[in-house]
């Protein structure tokens, strides 16, 4: 019998944040560790993504290595056949569905995605690239071959779920039943016991997302940072002149996402979190027990990514693309059928 899947990726350029961690990673492992009897947990590195804006790539194999170690470190039991760890570039199929979604992916569709408009500006014409633009059809194609029904993202995310959704539903109906539809962004929510999609801030301006492609990075906790730099970056983290720590996230984003990283580091409710320290006015004191808090977590996040045994990733890895493909062509066969690629006898 086959189990619901439950599938997300992180891309491989340079060090990932706190915000990747906690929107990516992190619920997955929760799933991993507590109900990998009930689902398939497809845990994977997109690593044709990793190179829709510039990178260096010279560094592509080793970041492609660091990001399944990080998954590892974060707690991904090896051991278990139900988890899969695979790089999307070893399942042919990935690219070859994205071509046949292309061809019923309206322009208009992708020129209202965010990501898009955000990441393109700054880069200019010519390094705007058509495969940042396609970006979200290769993601929709990383869902559906593998029937994944739960999807744990950040809300960056949200828009590209959505064009996943709508995607599916188009060539169903189409069609006939050709994709499995991933749940609602609020059923995802629901899932993974969580009110809202999570947008961490960044640290020095918190009106924006903590992203690993801001430029100075002082805003930005890495999983890489010496625990000693990250406790600064939080005490030196932007607030406001209230001294009156309260979760209101349109007046005083910057606490408000202070007080939701405790909470993240602390696996504890922001409800609880919040009761404690609301009215609080030193906002030093409370920024140090964050700050405590965020070293304490690397320091610890980072013992465990030395002692991660490389020999054992390479061997998941391999084991976990022989599997996958095998799901991945069956739906890519569906998909080709329906086009008239191939014959339905
Ligand atoms: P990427 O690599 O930009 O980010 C990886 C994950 O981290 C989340 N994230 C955040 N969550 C909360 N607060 C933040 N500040 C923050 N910054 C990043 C992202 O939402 C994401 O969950 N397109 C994806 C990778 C991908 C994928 C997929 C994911 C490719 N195919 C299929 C799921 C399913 C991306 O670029 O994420």
């Amino acid at each position: 019998m086959t189990k619901p899947v439950i599938l997300t990726g992180l891309r491989a350029n340079s060090d990932l944040t706190i915000g990747n961690y906690f929107g990516g990673i992190k619920p997955m492992i929760d799933m991993a560790t507590t109900r990998a009897d009930e689902y398939d947990i497809n845990m994977f590195i997109p690593d044709l993504h990793s190179f829709t804006t510039p990178i260096d790539h010279g560094t592509l194999q080793s970041q492609i290595l660091n990001n399944a170690r990080i998954y590892a470190a974060a707690g991904l039991p090896l051991n278990n056949e139900g988890i899969r760890l695979y790089r999307q570039s070893y399942v042919s199929a990935h690219s070859e569905l994205t071509w046949i979604l292309d061809c019923f992916t309206g322009m208009g569709e992708m020129n209202r995605m965010t990501q898009f408009k955000d990441k393109s500006t700054g880069l200019g014409d010519a390094r705007t690239t058509v495969g940042l633009f396609n970006y979200p059809v290769l993601m929709a194609a990383d869902i559906l071959l593998y029937n994944a029904q739960y999807v744990p993202v950040g809300d960056d995310q949200t828009q590209h779920l959505e064009f996943t959704r709508d995607i599916a539903e188009r060539i169903n109906s189409k069609f006939g039943d050709v994709f499995v539809i991933p749940e609602s962004a609020p059923k995802q929510h629901e899932f993974f016991g969580k009110g809202q999609g999570l947008r961490i801030k960044d640290l020095q301006d918190p009106t924006k997302k903590m992203s690993k492609s801001d430029e100075s990075g002082k805003g930005v906790v890495f999983l890489g940072d010496a625990p000693e730099a990250a406790h600064k970056k939080i005490m030196s983290a932007a607030t406001d002149d209230k001294a009156f720590i309260d979760l209101d996230r349109t007046n005083q984003p910057g606490i408000s996402n202070l007080l939701e990283i405790l909470a993240l580091l602390r696996g504890a409710s922001l409800d609880d979190v919040v009761a404690e320290f609301k009215g609080q006015a030193k906002y030093g004191d409370f920024k140090k027990v964050v700050a405590d808090e965020m070293a304490a977590f690397l320091t610890a996040f980072q013992q465990r990514l030395v002692a991660v045994d490389d020999q054992q990733i390479y061997a998941k890895l391999a084991s976990s693309e022989k599997t996958v493909s095998e799901v991945a062509n069956a739906t890519l066969l569906r998909a080709q059928q329906a086009v008239g690629l191939r014959s339905k006898d």
